[in-house]
């Protein structure tokens, strides 16, 4: 069992947790193909998914997962709630402590909120997703894709392709891609590449044709219009051209590569439709294994 309270990011989670996270998420997955798909894990406990922004994958996952443990659930969204009245992160959180929940999986905008509230309550905390930070489940969700498909990490090339410095889907990966022995490539334009892109021990490309050749992994990342300032790039054209993945580009790499997408997807835009509907995608796939890894994590976390 994790020893730990909390799961706010991968940077401090070491790899014999993320592995441990995985064994039972490959347990967990072998509960979807039978008919009865629940369990009673966590009968009597209760998780509750407080997202101040939007998500359609990783709130009802984490809704699904504590479902199929046996867990109650409750959801809180920031538009429709206490929160409007001017009620503090803090507060809210004391509030579920005192609603007796278990568990709180939250997503906010600001970056380190997840780490606010696990100092000030007694439930567990999960990050999902703040800010730019981190979105350390949907890194393990990818990191479950990956081990399914190749059987280990060691000396895979991993190519993380797009608006690298908006993603905490890639600042999780790139930490716990590494640590698990993978050879992680972040590729954009300088425009979209994190300042501090260097010192995250990982290679840097500002060519896509260039980066994929060999790889194994080709993960494509949503590019966050909603947090980026005009001109960072030319035109969405231009953009498609030089860093959008297509199944032309997809065949650089190894022949048994796989493209990964977090989602949600701009088609035409980071991905063509050929390629995310295309034999290599793993995207949907990465969808399912949301649910075993998210299950995983409370069920480590809750009973550890
Ligand atoms: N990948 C991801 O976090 O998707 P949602 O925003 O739909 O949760």
């Amino acid at each position: 069992m994790l020893k730990r309270k909390d799961l706010l990011g991968l940077m401090d989670v070491s790899a014999e947790e993320i592995m441990e996270i995985l064994d039972r998420a490959r347990e967990m997955k072998k509960l979807f193909s039978q008919e009865v798909k629940k369990t009673n894990s966590l009968s009597g406990k209760t998780v509750c998914t407080l997202f101040y922004e939007n998500s359609t994958r990783t709130k009802t996952s984490f809704d699904t997962a504590a479902k199929l443990l046996g867990a109650s659930t409750s959801a809180i969204s920031a538009s429709t709630s206490s929160i409007q009245k001017g009620e503090t992160l803090i507060d809210t959180g004391k509030t579920l402590d005192a609603l007796m929940t278990d568990a709180i999986v939250i997503r906010h905008s600001a970056a380190g909120s997840p780490h606010l509230l696990a100092k000030n309550v007694k439930a567990h905390v999960i990050n999902g997703g703040d800010g730019l930070h981190e979105h350390p489940t949907q890194a393990l969700l990818d990191m479950l894709t990956i081990y399914n498909r190749f059987g280990s990490f060691k000396g895979l090339k991993v190519v993380i392709a797009g608006d690298i410095k908006h993603s905490r889907v890639a600042r999780s990966n790139v930490w716990g891609l590494s640590k698990m022995g993978a050879e992680v490539t972040l590729v954009g334009p300088a425009t979209l590449m994190p300042f501090d892109a260097d010192r995250m021990g990982c290679k840097i490309s500002y060519d896509l044709d260039e980066a994929v050749e060999g790889a194994n992994i080709v993960m494509g990342l949503r590019l966050q219009l909603e947090r980026q300032q005009a001109g960072l790039f030319p035109s969405a054209a231009e953009y498609h051209k030089y860093y959008g993945i297509t199944e032309k580009r997809l065949a650089k790499a190894e022949s048994d590569a796989i493209l990964l997408h977090p989602g949600p997807i701009n088609r035409g835009l980071e991905l063509s439709s050929g390629a995310a509907d295309g034999e290599s995608s793993f995207i949907l796939e990465q969808v399912n294994n949301g649910v075993a890894v998210r299950m995983a994590v409370l069920e480590l976390l809750i009973k550890g």
